[in-house]
Parts: structure tokens; C-alpha cells; sequence
């Protein structure tokens, strides 16, 4: 695992921006993205880029990595329209180009496995973005889940229900089902890039990196993959013991892109 430590936020956007922006550049055409937000500084710089000519996203597929059940059609806190306003729409990125498990199916568990088999044939992915929970899930693989787990229905901790009030008008409205790509899907992405920053991810980070490989800790499994960049701000690795493995980017100017 590559780890990465940078002064802020804004630097870790930039970073896992030019991570994405080599990887299309270079001929990668399907991208995984995660919603929250971690990566939303990512797609910021990621339309930037587009708006300067820089980048197109005309032949990526995109894969969302979770979806809720249970919010009406074009709810803004839907995942599928979360993608659209914070990024898609603002690139030439088509909207049958952008794909999410669809959660109004009568079988949802049918869903489920109709998107796995989507990601497989479209796939693999060339680069998946994740962010991490506190309680160390990834997707919304949370503890205890299967390591070799599929997209699947999955029920929210309330760990995370809690979370994620900070988007709803409160805790209540916070769907309790989720599909999400299992821990064995998300693992066939050529290459993880996961996003973290501020002190409430950094005992996560310290269990994914430097714990043991194991179910009571999702983001474990980056351990395992022969490609996966953990991209941090200070806060978010103030509980990593082994700095002098890690990288650290010490210049706070993003005039330091690349692009
Ligand atoms: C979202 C997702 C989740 C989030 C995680 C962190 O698509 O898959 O794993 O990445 O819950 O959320 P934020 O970034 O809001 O702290």
C-alpha cells in the first residue's frame, strides 16, 4: 500500500485529481466513484480540469459504489443524483455512461447481482475512489462484512445512519438499506485511491493501515490489493505509528499540479 500524507484537504483533492487525470489521459475508461464528502474536493478539481480543456471524460464509463433504497426518484441525497450535480453533469460525461445499482426493483437482491454483472462486463474498473467510515467501512461494506463479499443489500450500522444525518433533515430520514459493492467487487479495481482527512477518520485509517487484515475493519482489504494509494491530510494519519514508511508532501501550493 502507497501512503500518502499531505498538509490538507485541498492538497489530498489535487492529488487523487492527478491520480485520475493520468489514469484517463493514459487510456483508462471506467472510473469508480464514492459520494460523501471525501472525494467531493476531488470532482471540484476534477470539472476545473474539464473546464480548462484538460480532460474529457467522453468515453468513461462511471460506477457509483452504493446507492440508498428507499428515497424517491431524484431525491437529492440519492447517490445517482448526488454524482449528477457534484460532477457528472458538469462534464461531458453521458448520463447512460453513469451507472448505479438501481434500487427501485421489486427483487432487490436480483438488482444486486444484475449490477455486479454490469461492473464485469463493462470492467474491470481502472480506478476506484473510496472514502472510509468511521467505523472503517468501505462502499457500505460495514464491520463484519464477507471479505470476499459481492454487491449486495446491505443494512446500515447506526453507526453510520448517524453520520449521515449531517444530509438529511435528521437521523429519521436516513434510509436504513443500502446495495452497495461488496468488499470482493470493490477488490477487482485495478487500482483503490482512497480519500481521508480530519481527525474523526484517523482511528479508521490506523486500523485499515496498519491493524490486521480483518472483517471488524472493511478498509483492511486495501492491505491485500496489488494496487492501493491511501491519500491522507495530517489529521486524518495523526494515529499512524510508522511515518517513516509513508510519503509526505510538505508544499501547501496546489500550483504544484501537474495540471
Ligand atoms: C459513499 C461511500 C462511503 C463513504 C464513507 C465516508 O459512496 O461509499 O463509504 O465514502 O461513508 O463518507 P464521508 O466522505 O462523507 O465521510
Amino acid at each position: 500500500m502507497e501512503i500518502v500524507i499531505a498538509p490538507d484537504a485541498e492538497r489530498c483533492s489535487i492529488i487523487v485529481a492527478d491520480i485520475i487525470t493520468d489514469a484517463i489521459v493514459s487510456g483508462a475508461a471506467t472510473l469508480g466513484l464514492a459520494t460523501g464528502s471525501s472525494p467531493s474536493g476531488v470532482y471540484t478539481e476534477l470539472i476545473s480540469r474539464y473546464r480548462k480543456k484538460r480532460l474529457s471524460f467522453a468515453h468513461v464509463h462511471a460506477f457509483l459504489l452504493d446507492e440508498y433504497v428507499g428515497l424517491p426518484t431524484g431525491h437529492p441525497e440519492s447517490y445517482a443524483q448526488v454524482i449528477k450535480t457534484q460532477f457528472a453533469e458538469h462534464v461531458d460525461l453521458e448520463p447512460c455512461r453513469v451507472h448505479s445499482p438501481y434500487v427501485k426493483d421489486t427483487d432487490l437482491f436480483e438488482a444486486a447481482r444484475r449490477y455486479d454483472t454490469r461492473i464485469a462486463k463493462l470492467g474491470p474498473i481502472d480506478v476506484q475512489i473510496l472514502g472510509i467510515g468511521v467505523n472503517g467501512h468501505i462502499g457500505f461494506n460495514e464491520p463484519l462484512s464477507a471479505l470476499h463479499s459481492r454487491t449486495r443489500l446491505k443494512t446500515l450500522s447506526e453507526q453510520t445512519r448517524r453520520d449521515n444525518a449531517r444530509f438529511f433533515d435528521s437521523i429519521d430520514d436516513v434510509p436504513q438499506h443500502v446495495i452497495t459493492q461488496g468488499l470482493g467487487t470493490i477488490s477487482e479495481a485495478a487500482h483503490l485511491v482512497l480519500i481521508a482527512s480530519g481527525t474523526q477518520k484517523a482511528k479508521a485509517i490506523a486500523a485499515a493501515v496498519e491493524g490486521p487484515l480483518s472483517a471488524s475493519c472493511p478498509a483492511s482489504i486495501l492491505q491485500l490489493h496489488p494496487h492501493a494509494t491511501v491519500v491522507l491530510d495530517e489529521a486524518a494519519a495523526s494515529q499512524l505509528e510508522n511515518a517513516e514508511f509513508y510519503r509526505y508532501i510538505h508544499d501547501h501550493k496546489p500550483s504544484a499540479q501537474r495540471y
